[in-house]
């Protein structure tokens, strides 16, 4: 098992793996063209897995300046419950911290149990109930 950065090459790979990934959106952000824009914006962040050639994980990781992003947090069905989730989650916030970002945010649908029932597992993060989130798109109104 290896993680490594996320490259442009990896796209077609991703794709397939969030397809087949019940509870994860995709959205036209997840193009090519600005999904290769995302990386660029934020060299190294992005990391996946690796097992035996195959990509079985990945999780997108942006920033501000200020606070953390977290996407697209993806493990492959067959390869849940060894930890790589958690081992992305590490990479991603040690990579963050170098960069002097030490809060970071994921956003998660309400009718999303099992992925919530995953970030309550997480002793470092906190579900918060003092906060809506309010979002728009151009083009939108
Ligand atoms: C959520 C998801 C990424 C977890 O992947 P995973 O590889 O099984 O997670 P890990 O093995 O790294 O687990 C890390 C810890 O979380 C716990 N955990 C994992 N999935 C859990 C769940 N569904 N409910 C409660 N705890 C969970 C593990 O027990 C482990 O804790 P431990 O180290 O104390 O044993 C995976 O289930 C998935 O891809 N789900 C579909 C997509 C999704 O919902 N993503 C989140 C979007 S916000």
């Amino acid at each position: 098992m290896s993680v490594r950065p996320i490259t442009p090459a990896d796209h077609p790979a991703l794709l397939a793996l969030w397809r087949r990934t019940p509870g994860l959106q995709l959205r036209a952000e997840d193009d090519f063209e600005p999904f290769c824009i995302y990386l660029a914006r934020n060299p190294g962040l992005s990391q996946l897995v690796e097992l035996d050639g195959r990509i079985v994980a990945s999780l997108l990781v942006g920033h501000d300046g200020r606070r953390g992003y977290l996407q697209h947090l993806a493990v492959d069905e067959p390869c849940r419950g060894r930890g790589f989730a958690r081992a992305l989650l590490g990479e991603a916030l040690a990579r963050l911290a170098q960069l002097g970002v030490d809060k970071s945010h994921v956003f998660v649908l309400r009718d999303a149990p099992q992925a919530q029932a995953f970030w309550e597992a997480q002793a470092d993060w906190e579900g918060r109930s003092d906060i809506r989130v309010y979002s728009t798109r151009r083009g939108s109104e």
